[in-house]
C-alpha cells in the first residue's frame, strides 16, 4: 500500500469547481497545501470518500485518486484581502483601508462609504488574520465637541472600548468612547518627554487620558500638571498613574485650563504643552502667563496650505507678542501626521522671553 494522504486529481482547468464543490462536501483537507504538477492539481482529502460519492460531489469533472505526500499550508489567511476572498465583491478590493488604529487589543477601523454594508465582514475577516485583538470598532463620524471624542460601531468580537495601550513601555489606560486617544501621536509623546530635563516644572494644559505627562513622568523626576475638562480623561490617568512606575510627578487636575492656569503659575512653569490643534490658540495667554523667562512651548495647531510651516509660525508668533511676551528663538516646526487630504497636524517648539 502507498504512503500518504489520499487526495484527488484533476486537470488544472477544473480546479476551482472541484475546490469549492470538495471544500463545500467538507473533504477538503485545508491544512495541507493543493499540489501543482504538469497541468494536474492534487487535492488532499480530510476523510473517506467512495469514488461513487466523489462522482457526485464533482459532477461532470473527470478525476483520479490516489495516496501522495502534501506539504503544511499556512492556516489562516496572511492578509485582510485574502480573508475577503469570496466574501467581497471584487471591485470593492481598492476600497479596504490600508491603516487602522490599534489601541491595546481594540482595532479601530475606517470604512469608506462604498464598504458600509460590509463592515461585520470586514472585522471578522481582519480578527481571523490578526487574532490578538478581542474588538474590532468603525468609526461612526468626527470627533467633536470639546472632549474630542468620537462615536463607535462594534463590528466583531467582544462589547467593550476600554484596553490598556502601550507606548514604549508606558501604560496607559484608554476608553475609546470617552476620551480623546490617538496612537498615532506615539513619536510626539516620545519626542517631547525626550527634551525634558529632571527638576523641571511641566504643564499638559489639554492633557487627554495623559500620555505626554505619562511619558515624562517615567523618564524624568518631572513635576507634570496634567489638566483635562473630560472627567473621564482625568480618571483614565488616575489609574495609569496606577499602572507605571514613575519618576516624577504627575498631577491630574480636572478642570478648564485657563482658570486653572491662571490661578495657579506666575513665570514659574519651565514647560508648557498644547496639544488642542482646534482650540490651543485661545489660551496661548494663559500659557505665556504661567512660562518662566526661556520657557519652552509646544504649540500644536493644524494647518494646510503650500506652506503649512511658515503659516503656524507666523500665527503662534503673533500670538505670543499679543500676550506680551516675545519668542525667543524657533526650534523645531513639524508636520505630526496628515490630519486631512492637504491638511496637516503641525507643531512648533519655542523657546519664550
Ligand atoms: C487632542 S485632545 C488631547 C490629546 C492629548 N494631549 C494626547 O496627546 O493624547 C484635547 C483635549 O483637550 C481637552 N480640553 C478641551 N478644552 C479644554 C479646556 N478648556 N481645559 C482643559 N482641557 C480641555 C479635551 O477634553 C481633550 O481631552
Amino acid at each position: 500500500m502507498s504512503s500518504g494522504r489520499s487526495y484527488v486529481k484533476t486537470k488544472a482547468g477544473d480546479g476551482e469547481t472541484a475546490r469549492k464543490a470538495l471544500l463545500e462536501a467538507k473533504l477538503l483537507d485545508t491544512e495541507y497545501k493543493i499540489v501543482d504538477e504538469y497541468q494536474d492539481l492534487y487535492f488532499p482529502l480530510s476523510g473517506k470518500a467512495s469514488k461513487a460519492k466523489l462522482k457526485k460531489i464533482l459532477a461532470g469533472i473527470d478525476f483520479e485518486t490516489g495516496k501522495r505526500e502534501f506539504v503544511t499550508a499556512h492556516i489562516g489567511p496572511k492578509t485582510l484581502s485574502d480573508a475577503l476572498e469570496g466574501i467581497l465583491p471584487p471591485e470593492l478590493f481598492e476600497h479596504l483601508p490600508r491603516a487602522y488604529d490599534l489601541i491595546g487589543d481594540i482595532a479601530v477601523l475606517e470604512l469608506p462609504d462604498e464598504l458600509a454594508d460590509f463592515g461585520r465582514e470586514i472585522a471578522s475577516a481582519f480578527q481571523s488574520v490578526h487574532k490578538n485583538f478581542s474588538t474590532v470598532l468603525g468609526k461612526r463620524g468626527a470627533i467633536t465637541g470639546t472632549t474630542r471624542v468620537r462615536q463607535y460601531d462594534l463590528l466583531a468580537g467582544q462589547r467593550k472600548t476600554r484596553t490598556i495601550h502601550t507606548e514604549y513601555g508606558c501604560r496607559i489606560a484608554v476608553d475609546v468612547a470617552k476620551a480623546y486617544f490617538s496612537p498615532r501621536l506615539l513619536e510626539e509623546h516620545n519626542r517631547v518627554a525626550n527634551l525634558v530635563m529632571d527638576g523641571e516644572t511641566v504643564v499638559d494644559m489639554f492633557t487627554g487620558v495623559g500620555p505626554f505627562a505619562l511619558h515624562i513622568a517615567r523618564r524624568h523626576s518631572a513635576r507634570v500638571y496634567a489638566i483635562d475638562i473630560n472627567a473621564d480623561a482625568i480618571d483614565l490617568l488616575r489609574e495609569s498613574i496606577e499602572l507605571n512606575r514613575l519618576i516624577g510627578e504627575v498631577i491630574p487636575i480636572l478642570g478648564d485650563a485657563h482658570d486653572y492656569v491662571q490661578s495657579s503659575f506666575d513665570a514659574d512653569v519651565d514647560r508648557v504643552i498644547m496639544n488642542h490643534p482646534t482650540g490651543a490658540f485661545e489660551f496661548v495667554g494663559d500659557a505665556c502667563k504661567a512660562l518662566r523667562e526661556d520657557g519652552v512651548l509646544h504649540y500644536y495647531d493644524f494647518a494646510g496650505g503650500e506652506d503649512p510651516e511658515s503659516s503656524v509660525q507666523e500665527k503662534i508668533e503673533d500670538l505670543v507678542r499679543e500676550s506680551g511676551r516675545e519668542v525667543q528663538s524657533v526650534d523645531v516646526i513639524r508636520r505630526v501626521r496628515d490630519s486631512a487630504p492637504y491638511e496637516y497636524q503641525m507643531v512648533v517648539d519655542l523657546v519664550i522671553r
